[in-house]
C-alpha cells in the first residue's frame, strides 16, 4: 500500500490511488466541496484530499470526515493549484471507517500543552511534535546499528533480571514472585530461598558487566535494551525505565574509549540530520530554534577533552554561584556540567579521570591513588549523555576496590574470573538514549522522548 510519505514525493498526476489515515482538518468551501488534510504517520506532512459534492455519499457522509477520523479516499492524483502541495487528491469514493466525536475527541485544537499530551499518551503519537518524536527515535535506533554493525560489533542480548548491582547505587526494582502481602501480614523476616531465584533479584540499571563477558571472548560488542533505575528523581532528564547503549571493546583504553564515545555521536546525529530532515526542521522551528545549528555544531566540532581535576578549576574559578556548591571528591550537578559544556567549552567535552570514591567497583584505578579512569560526555541543554570508563582488569586491585563499596566479591565470582582467566586492558560507555533524543529534538523533557514514561508514582498505559 502507497503512503502519503511516497505520494507527496513521487506520486505523479494522473495517478489512481486509495489511501487510508487520520483526518487532521477538514475546511467546506461555499461551493459545495470540501478539503481534507489527511496524516497516516509516515510523515509529517498531510495529504490534501479534495472531495466534491458529486462524490457518492458526500450529503449523508461528508460531517463524519472529522478531526481524528480514520478515512479511506480513493481517486486521482492532481498537480495542486494551491499553496504548500504538489500534488492533491480528486476524491472520487471515500469511506468512513472510524468516527471521532468531535465533543469528545480531545485533540481538537493545536497548542496542547505537553504536560496535558502525557495524561493521554495513547493518542499524542497522533500530533505532529510526537510523531515526529517517533520517527525520530526509529532512524537513531537504525543509526546506533548501523554504527556498530558496520565496525564489526557483535550485538548481544544481556539479561534484563539481574541478581547484581552494577552501579553499586542501590536504586533497583526488585523482582519477587512472594507474597508480600501474606509476608507482611506475618511480619516475618523474607526467606529469598522461598523466591523464584532462590536469591533476591532486580530489574538491571546496566547490561555492562554481562556485555563485559562477551567483550572478553568474542571481542567488541553493544547492547542495546531496557534498563531500570528506581531513582526517586522528579527532573527533566530522569526516567525509572530508559533505554541504554553500552559498547564494550577489549584492548581498548580510555583514550580509544573517548575517541569511540565522540565518533557513535556523530554519525548518529549525522544520520538523523539527513534522513529525518522535514522532522528536524519541524522541531527548530517550534520547539527549539538552535537544535538545528547546536547539531551540525556538534556533528561537525571536535570535542573537548578535559580532566575533571581541572574542570573543578574552571568552575571555581568561573566566578558563578551555584545552587550547589563545587569541590574536589564530590560530583558534578547538572548546573555545573551545563555551565562547562554550555558557557566555558561551548562545545560537547569528555570529563575524565574522575575521584574514585563517587565512582562504581568496576572503573580502573589510577596511579595517583586518588582518581579511576572514568569518563562522562557532556553535551549542552542536556548535561551528561554519557558516561563510561577504562575497567579494572588487575584481579586484586578489583577485589580491594569491592571491598571498599562494601561489595562481596563472592557475589561476582564470574566477573572477577574474567580477572582471573585471560585478563585484558578493556573499556567502554553506556549512552542514554533517551538523552540523546532530547538532543536531537529539542525537547525539554525526557518524558516526551519515549513513548510512555515511567517516572515516580507514574506507569499509565
Ligand atoms: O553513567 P551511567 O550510570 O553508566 C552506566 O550505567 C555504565 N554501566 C555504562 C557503561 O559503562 N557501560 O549511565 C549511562 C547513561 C548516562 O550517561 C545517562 O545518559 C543515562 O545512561 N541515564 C539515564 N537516562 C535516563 N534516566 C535515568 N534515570 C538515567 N540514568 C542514567
Ligand atoms: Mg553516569
Amino acid at each position: 500500500m502507497r503512503r502519503i510519505k511516497q505520494i507527496l514525493t513521487d506520486g505523479q498526476p494522473g495517478e489512481t490511488l486509495t489511501i487510508s489515515g487520520w483526518v487532521r482538518t477538514r475546511r467546506d468551501s461555499k461551493n459545495g466541496f470540501s478539503f481534507v488534510e489527511l496524516n497516516d504517520g509516515s510523515c509529517m506532512g498531510n495529504l490534501q484530499i479534495v472531495v466534491d459534492g458529486e462524490v457518492p455519499g458526500y450529503a449523508d457522509n461528508i460531517s463524519k470526515v472529522t478531526t481524528g477520523a480514520s478515512v479511506r479516499f480513493t481517486g486521482e492524483l492532481k498537480e495542486s493549484p494551491g499553496k504548500g502541495q504538489r500534488v492533491e487528491l480528486a476524491a472520487s469514493e471515500f469511506e468512513v471507517l472510524g468516527l471521532a466525536d468531535p465533543q469528545s475527541f480531545p485533540l481538537q485544537k493545536k497548542g496542547h500543552s505537553f504536560e496535558f499530551l502525557r495524561e493521554i499518551a495513547h493518542l499524542r503519537p497522533r500530533t505532529n511534535t510526537f510523531g515526529a518524536i517517533a520517527r525520530v527515535r526509529n532512524a537513531a535506533s537504525a543509526a546506533v546499528h548501523n554504527f556498530f554493525q558496520d565496525r564489526g560489533f557483535l550485538y548481544v542480548h544481556t539479561p534484563i533480571i539481574t541478581t547484581s548491582d552494577c552501579e553499586g547505587a542501590g536504586q533497583m526494582f526488585h523482582v519477587t514472585t512472594l507474597d508480600l502481602a501474606r509476608l507482611a501480614s506475618l511480619q516475618t523476616e523474607i526467606d529469598y530461598a522461598q523466591d523464584f531465584f532462590a536469591k533476591p533479584a532486580s530489574l538491571t540499571v546496566s547490561g555492562q558487566l554481562e556485555a563485559e563477558i562477551f567483550a572478553t571472548s568474542l571481542g567488541p560488542c553493544y547492547t542495546f535494551g531496557p534498563t531500570f533505575r528506581a531513582e526517586n528523581s522528579n527532573t527533566t532528564r530522569h526516567l525509572a525505565e530508559f533505554w541504554m547503549i553500552e559498547p564494550e571493546m577489549p584492548f581498548f583504553d580510555l583514550q580509544a574509549n573517548m575517541q569511540l564515545a565522540e565518533e557513535f555521536i556523530k554519525s548518529v546525529i549525522n544520520h538523523v540530520l539527513t534522513s529525518c530532515g522535514d522532522d528536524i526542521d519541524f522541531f527548530n522551528k517550534r520547539i527549539d530554534k538552535t537544535v538545528l545549528e547546536t547539531l551540525e555544531h556538534i556533528r561537525d566540532e571536535s570535542f573537548a577533552q578535559v580532566p575533571y581535576t581541572e574542570a573543578i578549576e574552571i568552575l571555581e574559578k568561573s566566578g558563578k554561584t551555584f545552587e550547589f556548591p563545587v569541590a574536589w571528591g564530590s560530583d558534578l550537578q547538572s548546573e555545573h556540567e551545563r555551565y562547562l559544556t554550555e558557557e566555558h567549552f561551548k562545545k560537547p567535552i569528555v570529563l575524565f579521570d574522575y575521584p574514585r570514591t563517587i565512582k562504581p567497583f568496576y572503573m580502573r584505578c589510577n596511579d595517583d591513588g586518588k582518581t579511576v579512569r572514568a569518563m562522562d560526555v557532556l553535551v549542552p541543554r542536556i548535561g551528561e549523555i554519557i558516561g563510561g570508563s577504562q575497567r579494572e582488569e588487575r584481579l586484586d586491585v578489583l577485589e580491594a576496590r569491592m571491598q571498599e563499596c562494601d561489595l562481596n566479591p563472592e557475589d561476582y565470582w564470574w566477573y572477577l574470573d574474567l580477572r582471573r582467566f585471560g585478563t585484558v586492558e578493556h573499556a567502554g560507555f553506556g549512552l542514554g538514549f533517551e538523552r540523546l533524543i532530547q538532543l536531537l529534538t529539542g525537547m525539554q523533557n525526557i518524558r516526551d522522548c519515549i513513548p510512555f514514561p515511567r517516572t515516580p508514582k507514574n506507569a499509565e498505559f
